[in-house]
């Protein structure tokens, strides 16, 4: 079974094909601080591209200015012809430009109240005949609660659709939003940080349900990660950010070796590059993402909604399966 909306039946469909994604030039100043400084890459159609960096280094910046929350002091982000910067959140959004945030968001209603918040934007009758619960008003809607179930499935949560999300996992939750995100029927998905504070089961979950969405909905992924092995696995291109500046960019294998890379994450280029592993893969999940950490292994731990977390440890800590230092 396809899962990329058929003509007719969807509400809200939008073409297969996603167009490129291109950042030129992008600078984001902060009073002082210039946060991105002349970034410029581009996410091929229906390719996964990692965004990479540690801590600070203005990944979650660039999202900002993807999804129209920062304006941008100079440099365009465009989606095929289209230009994004300027446009509000919520048209970009109806361009086919969806994301996740870096912490959880969802904390009330059920999968399902959550999902169809996402086909909200998608819907074309107007709140008096909703309300009025007019034929063509509900005949949208139980299309609209057909498709958010195929969404569910497709991210592993058909179980727990009718499930309050609060009483879900703290990997649910995660993909709840993921889940969200690609209800609005996006072209192109921006995840920030999608397996922050999982433990190793639930990255490994994670990881194949991005390769499937990608692969079932052909769209492309920005991804925004600190576990290497994930990027390192599902990656086919990499932009490596430190300081606002891009450093690199690349294939994964390429990315990893360059000295620029592990001169940022280690402080100094050295013999281990990142990425090594791969989660779920019986071997120990790492992370990524402290600055000029040593071999010695200082860590600056980052914090999610979770609390904190292994994420922002050393390249060279590593974790249990669980994804807990060990
Ligand atoms: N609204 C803001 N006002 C002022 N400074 C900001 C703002 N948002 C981000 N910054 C600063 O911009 C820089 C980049 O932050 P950003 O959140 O983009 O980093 P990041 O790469 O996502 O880091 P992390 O991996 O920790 O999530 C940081 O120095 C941060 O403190
Ligand atoms: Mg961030």
């Amino acid at each position: 079974m396809s899962l990329r909306p058929t003509t007719g039946t969807t509400p809200g469909r939008l073409p297969a094909a996603p167009p490129p994604l291109r950042v030129r030039d992008v600078t984001v100043r902060f009073a002082g601080l210039t946060a991105l400084d002349e970034v410029s890459f581009t996410v091929a159609p229906g390719s996964v591209h990692a965004l990479i960096g540690p801590n600070g280094a203005g990944k979650s910046t660039c999202f900002n200015v993807l999804s129209g929350l920062y304006r941008p002091s100079s440099g365009q982000v465009l989606l095929g012809d289209e230009t994004l910067t300027g446009r509000a959140p919520h048209r970009i959004a109806a361009l086919g430009v969806a994301r996740t945030f870096q912490n959880i968001v969802t904390t009330e209603g059920t999968v399902a109240d959550n999902l169809m918040v996402g086909r909200h934007v998608l819907s074309r009758a107007g709140f008096a005949s909703t309300a009025l619960r007019l034929p063509r008003a509900v005949r949208e809607q139980r299309a609209h609660l057909a498709r958010a179930r195929e969404i569910a499935e497709l991210t592993g949560l058909a179980a727990r659709f009718d499930t309050p999300v609060a009483l879900l996992s703290y990997g649910d939750r995660k993909r709840v939003e993921l889940a969200r995100a690609l209800c609005l029927e996006p072209r192109v998905l921006l995840l920030d940080e999608p397996v922050a504070g999982m433990n190793g089961a639930e990255r490994a979950r994670t990881a194949e349900v991005i390769d499937t969405v990608r692969a079932e909905l052909g769209l492309s992924v920005l991804l925004v990660e600190h576990d290497m092995g994930l990027v390192m696995r599902l990656a086919d291109e990499v932009t490596v950010l430190d300081f606002g500046r891009r450093i690199a960019h690349g294939t994964p294998d390429e990315v990893r070796r360059h000295p620029e890379v592990l001169r940022a994450y280690l402080g100094t280029p050295g013999e281990d590059a990142p990425g090594e592993d791969v989660p779920g893969e019986d071997t120990p999940a790492r992370d990524a993402g402290t600055r000029g950490t040593t071999a010695q292994g200082t860590t600056a731990q980052g914090t999610t909604a979770q609390g904190t977390t292994a994420q922002g440890t050393a390249l060279e800590e590593a974790t249990d399966s669980e994804g807990d230092p060990v």
